[in-house]
């Protein structure tokens, strides 16, 4: 007999935590040149035609306060030798920016150098998704860099592709 019982957020997070993702950080920067980004796992491909991605914020984010309102933003994809931007763009009470090395795509939206894709956006729909929105997102522009590895996160540890040995 199979009974469903409350699951404990502990347990979800820890149990949840066994699917393996790559790690983005989602940066933008509003009228006044406010720049605003926070890493996020939640980040999924998801519709070609029309072609959208998505991710998911947790609704007591101060940066996805300031990043839904935004008129266009990106979604930068982290390499392997990124996990610096991963932690630096988590952590509350420090300038996520300062030393950071990033440039303007052509909508004037900051883009994290050294990434391994980073995705022009605007957001398309926002839904609920308990406690956090999900925030569905309008591709306008992909810039992708082939010689990149990815920089991964597996049960609360960064992780990396196995490196291929060379014909
Ligand atoms: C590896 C990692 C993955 C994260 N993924 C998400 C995520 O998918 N969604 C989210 O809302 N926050 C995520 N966070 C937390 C945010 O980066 C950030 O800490 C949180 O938004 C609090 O900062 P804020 O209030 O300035 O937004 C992640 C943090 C880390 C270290």
């Amino acid at each position: 007999m199979c009974t469903p019982y409350d699951i404990p957020a502990a347990e979800m997070r820890e149990c949840l935590g066994s699917y393996c993702s790559g790690l983005t950080v989602i940066s933008g920067k509003n009228a006044g040149g406010e720049l605003v980004g926070m890493t996020c796992q939640s980040f999924h491909s998801l519709s070609l035609d029309p072609p959208l991605v998505s991710y998911f914020a947790g609704k007591t984010s101060e940066s996805y306060s300031v990043l839904r309102r935004l008129d266009r933003f990106c979604i930068n994809v982290l390499s392997s030798d990124q996990e610096h931007l991963a932690l630096r763009f988590s952590q509350k009470a420090v300038d996520r920016w300062s030393g950071t090395s990033w440039s303007e795509d052509c909508f004037g939206q900051p883009v994290l150098d050294g990434g391994i894709l980073s995705i022009s956006c605007r957001t398309h729909r926002e839904y609920d998704g308990g406690d956090h929105f999900i925030n569905v997102s309008r591709v306008a522009q992909l810039r992708h860099d082939r010689t990149k590895q990815p920089l991964l996160y597996f049960r609360s540890s960064f992780a990396y592709l196995p490196a291929t040995e060379s014909a």
